[in-house]
């Protein structure tokens, strides 16, 4: 394993750019991975909100299933995969929830509609039928009326804290090129190590 001067997080910037002019659509769409304090896996996918140097963000209803896993069990991993440039990017960590003001920031951008919808959606429970939740749409509507929309307490970010982040490229005959950042303690910086594919 070698001490690198690279930092991935200028690799995945680097990727990300080019997956954002080669993706058809959302090149931000990653796989989320959590799982129950008893080590009971799920994924879903979630759209990539905010990279810098400290991690990965997405936002969510904290009253989900992803919600309930991350509160419970603080640990994610992420796998995004460009299908256009046959690479994949995954990501590994504790997660942290994002500051209050950093939510709101992210919320306040959202499409009206969008703002209106995380109220309206108790996102992961069983829904009666679609009528249900255009009635919590439409009494949410009526109830902010044309004033600001704050961002309801059960919606909010998680970062992911990365301890490893493997960036994976397609080669012939399935001899693919896999690369693995791994951080370092405290001031150490990142190592980084090939893998067989
Ligand atoms: C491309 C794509 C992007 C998505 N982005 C988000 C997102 O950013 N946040 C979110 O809560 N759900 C997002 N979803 C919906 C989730 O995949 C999922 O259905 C929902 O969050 C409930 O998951 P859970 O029951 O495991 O908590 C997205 C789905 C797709 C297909």
């Amino acid at each position: 394993m070698d001490s690198t001067a690279e930092d991935p997080f200028d690799r995945f910037a680097a990727w990300m750019a080019e997956a954002t002019k080669s993706e058809p659509n959302d090149p931000n769409a990653v796989c989320l991975a959590t799982s129950t304090p008893e080590g009971r896996p799920s994924a879903r996918m979630v759209l990539l909100k905010g990279v810098d140097p400290r991690g990965f963000v997405f936002y969510t209803n904290l009253e989900s299933r992803k919600g309930g896993e991350l509160l419970a069990n603080p640990f994610a991993a992420l796998c995004f995969h460009w299908k256009s440039l046959q690479r994949s990017v995954r990501v590994e960590g504790p997660v942290e929830r994002v500051s209050d003001a950093e939510a709101d920031a992210y919320y306040a951008s959202r499409a009206r509609g969008s703002r209106i919808g995380a109220w309206a959606s108790r996102q992961s429970r069983p829904l009666e039928g679609r009528w249900a939740l255009e009635r919590a749409v439409a009494e949410h509507t009526l109830k902010f009326g044309i004033g600001e929309i704050p961002r309801p307490e059960f919606w909010s970010g998680f970062r992911v804290l990365p301890q490893r982040i493997e960036f994976w490229r397609d080669m012939p005959f399935r001899l693919h090129d896999r690369q693995v950042f791994h951080r370092g303690s405290e001031g150490e910086g990142w190592r980084v190590e090939a893998l067989y594919p």
